[in-house]
């Protein structure tokens, strides 16, 4: 890769070049990179003061004095996870969540909050996806730049992370996301492409993977010709924590800062480069510049004064929670319940919520509702209950069902609460399949074949399978609601409150129906062979019956569309399209509709997704009520990527413009002609497997462009810094390695069971040798790594030599 200065044309304010100009090497040096886990480095000669940065997407991680991650962090909100966010598709309530979030950071001295994480749910596998928006790029992104202007309103900064197609947590240190082209800029790149262009975050965090075949650490067309040049992103590029794999390669491509920082341990990295002339000062001088600017954009935290209502933010966590819970099913009107009659409440769940997902955005509420002191209260009197499972254990207890199934006989309605336990969504690890734990099946089961009248309510962070669908007549997603979770749901069963949320994701019936499934498990090379066929771009392409579909959520009220109109039948491409609806709420209820707009491209040279989605608004209408809805397409809304020309490309000819409350219920289409456009495209086809077959490898070979990388695992003799200490465990050095870093980390987080105790788990199996700096606070340097690979290479002498010669480096 070139260290060679890119010519970016960047302005900083005078004040920064000025000191930039006043500072050493080391002093700049020393900036671009933390001076431990959650502080960058002031400039204590020039008073430019230190700052820190916390996690993370859905509340404040800060952890207590400074240590690294020890579970405990200070108090603070936990809204919504973004999966339940997302379910609002309401980016002007995403914003006032930001704003709060803002509000918390600076009341607790942190000037960077790292979020919102936009990437892809490219799989419902995915660890950490209850931490992402959508699987729709333009959903995600609108949601994305929402959050970002929210919490930047506070002069906090937002880190819009993981940069990028990072949509998997198995090997994420270092598996190769194989992307073709128009799949990177169609899907995965959009969301970040609006989130940077619309809001302006003052940072960016790259990923921990590679992008086809280059560490997104070190991309340099990914952090500087797209996002900067591209996009005009003017704020500082973070590491995510440990993704650093070469220090020097990766500052001349983009990457500003790295962290953690461990005692400037790749300072003399930089200084080398320098004094030999393969790093120009100039590069230095910008990524300095950058980390000013942003210390200098954060003052206001450091004004200090700042504070934040805790009840406030308490109740909007609340109505964002109930904005997004989304409401299934709902056969003969089950819901909301009356207050009356005689409900019996299953599931551990229901008095010991799951509102969260684990890992580092994990974080430590002040409060936690649960769904069953609220039922209480709404019912008016004590309600039935019993646990049904045991709360951290997957396995069936058949006296907790008998106990169950004997309290749900009473009860004219029964109210199961059940979802994933903390293990199966954690960063760190993916799932392995997208059924619920045992003992929570069995539990419906149960109750179903005892009762008719049975309420499913779900706590997880992402789609699961639903064997047991049929026989249940209503299901609400209350997704990880955060810390008012419990009341919120409870507020949607009786209908205090209206289910706000839709799906930003679509519900297979089973995991092998899902594109990705049958290409998900490679030890080197992940090949997003299904390229833009992402979601529901595959199953509608692929007329694949799913359980729920895109953007579907019910309402306690009913809507009709009438009056579907575009300000033109013919319009110039590129030109922008207004399209106007009439929604009426038809029923007797107040509610919220999602008017999602799709296009669909009637007459494709190059091959297209069936539809999608381009515009969508969300109304809250009286019963009666009627208002017209606008949404306007711009020429985004029309295009591809056309691979030819390097840019986005409108073909002209006929589209459909439809108009529905999912992307499989669509009430109103209308049709435009555009003219004009851009140059006709090369014919292209692509192959869509039937549901559980692969996609073909040949033709994502075709559509890469250049040889698909080998995906074996590395092995014996030929490991390096970058493989997995799993795969490394045939050496006896490696096993001892994971032994010590086992007990070590069982010192700090005592709790095996504890959500952080999962991710620090998963990461020591999946860490490099190049990352044990980060687990010692920089103690096993580079040479130290080196030594350790040459003994589990096999390579003794040379080994021993490396370590004892690296003692005090
Ligand atoms: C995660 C980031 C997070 C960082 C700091 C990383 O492991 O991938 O999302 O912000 O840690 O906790």
């Amino acid at each position: 890769m070139s260290t060679e200065a890119r010519p970016v044309a960047e302005e900083f304010d005078p004040a920064v070049t000025d000191l930039v100009a006043r500072m050493t090497p080391a002093e700049k040096a020393a900036l671009c990179a933390g001076s431990d886990f959650w502080h960058l480095y002031g400039v204590p000669r020039l008073d430019v003061p230190p700052i820190m940065v916390a996690d993370g997407p859905y509340g404040l991680r800060k952890e207590h004095d400074g240590s690294d991650v020890d579970g405990k962090s200070e108090p603070a909100t936990c809204f919504p996870t973004s999966s339940a966010l997302a379910a609002s598709w309401d980016p002007d309530l995403v914003e006032e969540v930001g704003r709060a979030l803002g509000d918390e950071a600076r009341a607790n001295d942190v000037s960077v909050l790292l979020g919102p994480g936009v990437n892809i749910k490219r799989s419902p596998l995915c660890g950490r996806n209850f931490e992402y928006f959508s699987e729709d790029p333009l959903l995600a992104g609108l949601l994305g730049a929402a959050w970002i202007r929210g919490v930047q309103s506070r002069g906090v900064g937002a880190s819009l992370k993981h940069f990028a197609a990072n949509n998997q947590e198995r090997r994420r240190f270092n598996i190769d996301a194989a992307v073709d082209e128009r799949a990177l800029h169609e899907i995965y790149l959009t969301a970040f492409e609006l989130a940077v262009t619309r809001a302006r975050p003052w940072t960016v965090m790259c990923a921990y993977n590679r992008l086809n075949g280059v560490h997104c650490s070190q991309h340099e067309w990914l952090l500087t010709t797209v996002l900067r040049e591209r996009w005009g992103f003017d704020g500082l590029v973070v590491s995510d924590w440990g993704a650093v794999d070469e220090r020097v390669p990766g500052l001349a491509a983009g990457l500003d800062v790295e962290m953690p920082g461990y005692g400037g341990h790749n300072d003399r990295l930089i200084l080398d480069a320098l004094a030999d002339g393969t790093l120009p000062e100039a590069v230095l001088d910008r990524a300095a510049a950058r980390v000013l600017t942003l210390i200098e954009r954060t003052a206001q935290v450091r004004a200090g004064g700042h504070g934040y209502d805790r009840d406030a933010h308490h109740a909007l966590a609340r109505r964002a929670a109930t904005e997004g819970t989304v409401l299934l099913k709902n056969e003969g009107g089950l819901l909301p319940l009356a207050p009356q009659g005689r409900i019996a409440v299953v599931g551990a769940f229901a008095r010991q919520p799951r509102f969260q997902g684990a890992g580092s955005a994990g974080i430590n509420p002040h409060r936690v509702d649960d769904a069953y002191t609220r039922i209480c209260e709404l019912a008016g009197e004590q309600v039935a209950y019993a646990p049904g499972y045991h709360r951290d254990r997957g396995e069936v207890d058949e006296e907790l069902l008998a106990q169950a199934r004997a309290t749900a006989r009473d009860a004219d309605v029964v109210l199961v609460f059940v979802g994933l336990t903390e293990g199966y969504e954690t960063e760190g690890l993916d799932r392995t399949h997208l059924a619920l734990p045992a003992a929570h099946d069995a539990l419906v089961h149960a109750v179903t074949a005892v009762h008719d009248k049975a309420v499913v309510v779900l706590a997880n962070g992402a789609p699961v399978e639903m064997p047991w669908l049929r026989g249940v007549p209503a299901v609400v997603e209350g997704y990880l609601g955060g810390q008012a979770g419990g009341s919120a749901v409870a507020d949607v069963l009786f209908g205090a409150a209206e289910p706000g949320g839709r799906l930003a994701e679509t519900f297979p019936h089973r995991w092998e129906d899902n594109p990705t499934h049958a290409i998900a498990d490679a030890p080197a090379v992940t090949e997003y062979r299904e390229s833009v066929y992402v979601g529901y771009r595959y199953y509608d392409s692929a007329h694949v019956d799913v359980m729920f579909p895109f953007g579907h959520g019910l309402s306690y009220t009913t809507f009709a569309y009438s009056g579907l109109a575009l300000d033109a039948a013919v319009a110039e491409a590129g030109q922008p399209v207004q399209v106007s609806v009439t929604v009426t709420n038809t029923g007797e209820r107040e509610g919220s509709e999602v008017v999602q707009v799709y296009v669909h491209d009637c007459a494709s040279t190059v091959f297209r997704p069936q539809q999608e989605l381009a515009g969508f608004a969300k109304v809250r209408l009286r019963p009666g009520q009627s208002q017209q809805v606008a949404v306007e397409l711009d020429r985004r809304a029309f295009a591809y990527y056309d691979t030819g020309r390097g840019d986005w490309s409108v073909e002209a000819g006929r589209f459909e413009i439809r108009v529905g409350s999912s992307s499989r219920d669509i009430r109103a289409v209308a049709v435009l002609d555009l003219t004009g456009g851009d140059p006709a495209p090369e014919p292209s086809a692509y192959p869509l497997p039937a549901p559980g077959q692969e996609f073909d490898r040949t033709a994502f070979a075709d559509l890469y462009g250049r040889p698909l990388p080998a995906n074996t695992a590395d092995r014996p003799g030929a490991f390096t810094l970058n493989t997995p200490l799993a795969d490394m465990r045939s050496s006896l050095v490696t096993r001892t390695l994971q032994y010590v870093a086992r007990r070590k980390s069982r010192e700090v987080i005592a709790d095996p069971t504890s959500p952080m105790a999962y991710l620090v788990a998963a990461m020591l199996d999946e860490m490099p040798l190049r990352m044990l700096a980060l687990g010692t606070r920089g103690a096993v340097s580079r040479s130290v790594q080196q030594g350790l690979l040459d003994l589990i290479n096999g390579r003794r002498l040379r080994g021993l030599r490396g370590l004892l010669s690296s003692r005090g480096r």
